[in-house]
């Protein structure tokens, strides 16, 4: 009965997003603490990569997100003190269409001997007389990671702005054993049929990443599990774990707690020594408490991602209203730290997506929440237009810095494909590199690149290029290559512009006519792409001089040796969101 009160309840289902130790250009971990910048005044804040409809906070360094009874409720890890890692709090804001958001008073910050040293991240969960509860990781005075719990001050305050941390109870969990350098992120718990809570927190053990297991009658008291749910060898640290069920058929999401045939389960973590986060889908027994995953999904760092570009630290919630199930994702800065202070902030959150299992069983799939298309103005069409080999067509009239545009693209007999040996497919990110997109059409290949230039100049001398390339692994099997190049996205020198790809995962072969289908989301900073209905996703952060505001341009372009037609493109102008 427990168990249906939690599923009834859960639409209040909040989360927190993750977490910390990310840093411009430092590789390799931990807590690199910028003491000299966090008080340092921006000295020009420069507001034209400041995002118009991506949320993030009026200054400073931020990441993170969460949501609960009716109002969405966003906690981000936040520093209150400087654009720059440090002084963690939880900082607070809510919204009734996860686009516009009225930021409130910090929920958690440091005042207790568990949390003194910072209070980093966590996850809600609702209880099932109907109240939220916090666990979230704090650094207490000996420096060490502890796991704290937190509950709103006053139930009856719609915005639930007070939140209280009973001296009592935390810190509920403690490193004994454990390296207390390495454990943190507390997932949303779910409650089994025997009337337990259940909570992961990731941990490492040598280079074995983990996903510890601890379980409550009232959680209050949490008591380890003798084997992690998770494990894998080689893996580093487990940041921000996320555990949930997705339903085998359809689109809909589900509460945490929910299992049964009719369910796979998600297993997500951030590993720390790769920047990159990892998922795998699999089945959960909930009889030994382990979870395995499908022989299909790789859970060794080489397998799927949410996003092959950047985001990292991000949660799910199961939103209830709505009956789906939510992703939001962080996203970091590609300037220096130095750009960061001047400008005066740092990091900002995906749009949140809402996600579900792929018909195939092997991936997830996730697409923009509809609300985000409030925001759509002015739209242009462009319908059955051949776009000849070489050719670059502008989409005109688009508000090109800030756009929604989404485009299906015909392709011709794909016996044209280039032949491509599977070795070079391992890594995608690598071949889009190598590959890149090019203005002279000797470069191309047979089908690809084609796709979008976004955020270019009207001389092309800036430009991102989101493209498709296809080849042929063996007669009748394709491949699809997605890529994000910003190579060529900034004539500054000091960001970076790393090449980002990935696979499409779609069967070409069928059907006469093949499609792809690309959505990219345009916020002055941010090209946030959703390859085929999103199966693949890529999200980049760019910073042109020049292609900024009205001197924006966007294209179509067909770099292949064979000709491709747009059947249709949709071009949106996107209003800015009120966001803090
Ligand atoms: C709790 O919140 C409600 C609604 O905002 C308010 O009316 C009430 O005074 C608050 N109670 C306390 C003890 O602060
Ligand atoms: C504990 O974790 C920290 C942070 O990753 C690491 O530097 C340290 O080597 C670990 N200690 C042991 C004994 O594994
Ligand atoms: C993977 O698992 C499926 C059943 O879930 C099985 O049919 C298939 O043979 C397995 N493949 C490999 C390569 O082990
Ligand atoms: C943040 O961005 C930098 C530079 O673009 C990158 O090297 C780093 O790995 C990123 N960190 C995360 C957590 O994404
Ligand atoms: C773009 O705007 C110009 C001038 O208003 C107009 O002539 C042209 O038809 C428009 N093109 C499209 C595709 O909307």
């Amino acid at each position: 009965m427990a168990m249906a009160t939690a599923t009834a309840t859960s639409m209040f289902l909040p989360l927190l997003g993750c977490l910390f130790v990310f840093f411009h250009g430092f590789a390799g971990a931990s807590h690199l603490f910028y003491e000299e910048l966090n008080t340092v005044e921006p000295t020009s804040v420069s507001e034209q990569y400041r995002t118009a409809y991506h949320f993030q906070p009026p200054k400073n360094w931020m990441n993170g997100p969460m949501y609960y009874n009716g109002l969405y409720h966003l906690f981000y890890q936040y520093n209150p003190y400087g654009a720059v890692w440090g002084n963690i709090v939880w900082a607070h804001s809510v919204s009734t269409d996860l686009v516009n958001w009225q930021p409130l008073e910090h929920a958690i910050y440091p005042t207790a001997p568990f949390d003194i040293k910072g209070c980093w991240s966590g996850s809600a969960t609702i209880l099932p007389n109907n109240k939220p509860i916090i666990l979230y990781t704090g650094i207490d005075t000996q420096g060490r990671q502890v796991q704290n719990l937190a509950m709103p001050k006053n139930l009856s305050d719609p915005l639930l702005r007070e939140w209280v941390k009973p001296a009592q109870h935390n810190p509920t969990m403690v490193p004994n054993g454990l390296n207390a350098s390495s454990f943190r992120d507390p997932t949303t718990a779910w409650l089994g049929k025997d009337g337990h809570w259940r909570v992961l927190v990731g941990n490492k053990r040598h280079k074995r990443g983990m996903a510890l297991l601890y379980r409550s009658r009232d959680f209050v008291w949490w008591v380890k599990a003798k084997h992690p749910l998770h494990s894998s060898k080689d893996t580093g640290m487990w940041e921000c774990p996320d555990f949930f069920p997705v339903l085998k058929k359809g689109q809909l999401g589900i509460d945490t707690s929910v299992n049964g045939p009719h369910v796979k389960h998600v297993l997500k973590v951030s590993l720390d020594d790769l920047k990159h986060e990892y998922y795998t889908v699999g089945t959960y027994f909930p009889n030994k408490d382990r979870y395995m995953p499908d022989n299909t999904s790789a859970d060794d760092g080489t397998g799927l991602r949410y996003d092959y570009g950047k985001f990292y630290a991000s949660k799910t919630f199961f939103d209830g209203l709505q009956n789906r199930r939510i992703l939001w994702g962080w996203m970091n800065e590609s300037d220096s730290v130095n750009d960061d202070v001047a400008k005066g902030w740092s990091g900002v959150q995906a749009i949140p997506r809402t996600l579900w299992l792929d018909k195939s069983g092997k991936q997830l799939v996730q697409w923009p929440v509809v609300e985000i298309e409030s925001l759509r103005g002015k739209k242009v069409d462009i319908v059955d237009k051949v776009l000849a080999s070489g050719s670059v067509v502008e989409v005109p009239n688009v508000t090109a810095a800030q756009v929604d545009v989404e485009v299906t693209f015909e392709l011709p007999s794909l016996d044209q494909a280039d032949r491509l040996d599977s070795a070079s497919l391992t890594y995608p990110q690598l071949l889009c590199s190598k590959l890149g997109h090019s203005n002279t059409k000797q470069e191309g290949g047979g089908i690809g690149p084609f796709g979008l230039l976004v955020l270019a100049s009207k001389d092309y001398e800036e430009r991102t290029a989101v493209f498709f390339r296809i080849f042929k692994k063996a007669e009748n099997q394709h491949v699809v290559l997605m890529c994000s190049d910003q190579s060529r996205s900034s004539l500054q020198e000091d960001v970076d512009k790393t090449t980002y790809g990935g696979l499409v995962d779609v069967d070409l072969a069928h059907g006469s006519k093949p499609t792809l289908s690309l959505r990219t989301l345009v916020d002055r900073s941010i090209v946030e792409s959703f390859g085929e209905g999103g199966k693949t996703c890529i999200t980049s952060r760019v910073y042109p001089v020049k292609a900024v505001g009205e001197n924006a341009h966007l294209y179509a372009f067909n770099y292949a040796s064979a000709p491709i037609t747009i059947s249709k493109l949709s071009a949106w102008a996107m209003s800015k969101a009120k966001i803090n």
